[in-house]
């Protein structure tokens, strides 16, 4: 669509440009008085971004987030390593996989660059009232989307049909990614992964084997990684129940919505007519997904039924 000079908008995108350029070019200032180039604090900004939405951040994912080719960012690790910002570790569960952790003295480097911006925002935002800021919130949600470099593209999904080796490769991905309570029926007080709640994921998907119990489990490969599981649960000839969880990295980004799609053929070739599913009014994936493949939603308080027909 055009946009012409008149355009309401068009005003909001020259400030949102300003404030863009501003910021980096405070970035490109603090970066250089602290010796680093401008490029080096973005990655520590996307490690710590990472540690606090409790993100493995590999060297791939950084050189995704970069834009840069693997060489550049192995360069540039190197340099926050000597620098003291970043250690580089091996993961416990896949030995081959490195991980990249922020080290207390990247902490203070980027609390000495946002904390005082970050009080000032903080500060300003007390002059709106709570209906004003979700209304920021939902302009500054749906401008992130045109603007986000991960978002969806249609990716290839493929279910895999859980055996014990793919388990073992989805609990690494739940220990990593996931809480206990995402992806397993577990008491409220189990907050964290131990040994016995590892143990119990296995069993927890062992029993569903082959479908055993009258239940299919599959872990979703999205662009040959694994990311997550998705279930259908048959309640009878006709109707099946299904749920899913994603990794934290993988979520965002259409991987939901082609998993539920892929097991809409699953369950048409295996005669289901329709599928439910149970979610609620704050798990704004989950019912985006269900929407987009065609399910009607019914609310009740903060639960919501989905009912997605068949063919
Ligand atoms: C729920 C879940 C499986 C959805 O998968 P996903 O890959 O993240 O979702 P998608 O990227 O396919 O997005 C689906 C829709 O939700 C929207 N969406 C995705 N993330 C969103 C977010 N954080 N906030 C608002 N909307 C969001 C998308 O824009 C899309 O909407 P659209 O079809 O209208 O464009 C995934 O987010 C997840 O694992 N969450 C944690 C576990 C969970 O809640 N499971 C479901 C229990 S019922």
């Amino acid at each position: 669509m055009d946009v012409d000079d008149g355009d309401a908008g068009l005003e909001l995108v020259h400030l949102l440009r300003r404030i863009t350029g501003r910021l980096d070019l405070m970035a490109a200032e603090f970066a250089a008085a602290n010796g680093l180039h401008p490029t080096d604090l973005r990655a520590l900004m996307h490690l710590l971004d990472a540690r606090r939405e409790e993100v493995p951040a590999t060297p791939g994912w950084l050189s995704g987030k970069l834009a840069l080719n693997s060489a550049s960012v192995t360069a540039l690790v190197d340099r926050l390593v000597r620098a003291g910002y970043v250690r580089r570790t091996r993961d416990n569960r896949d030995r081959r996989r490195v991980l990249l952790s922020v080290q207390d003295d990247a902490i203070r480097l980027g609390w000495s660059f946002y904390g005082g911006l970050i009080t000032d925002m903080v500060d300003a935002m007390r002059e709106f009232d709570g209906a004003e800021l979700a209304l920021a919130r939902r302009f500054l949600d749906r401008i992130h989307d045109v603007v986000r470099a991960d978002k969806p593209t249609n990716p290839t999904v493929r279910l895999v049909p859980l055996d014990e080796a793919t388990t073992e490769r989805l609990l690494s991905v739940a220990v990593h990614e996931a809480r206990p309570i995402d992806v397993m029926p577990v008491p409220d007080s189990t907050s964290t992964w131990t040994p016995a709640t590892e143990n119990a994921f296995r069993e927890f998907h062992r029993a569903h084997f082959h479908g055993a119990n009258g239940t299919v489990m599959y872990a979703v490969e999205a662009e040959g990684s694994l990311t997550g599981m998705i279930r259908m649960a048959r309640l009878s000839q006709d109707e099946a129940e299904t749920g899913m969880w994603l990794g934290r990295s993988a979520r965002g980004k259409g991987i939901g919505t082609a998993a539920l799609r892929a097991l809409v053929t699953e369950a048409a070739a295996a005669g289901v007519r329709t599928i439910v599913a149970d979610t609620s009014t704050g798990n704004a994936a989950a019912l985006g997904a269900l929407r987009t493949c065609g399910a009607t939603l019914t609310h009740r308080g903060d639960d919501v039924r989905a009912e997605l027909p068949i063919g």
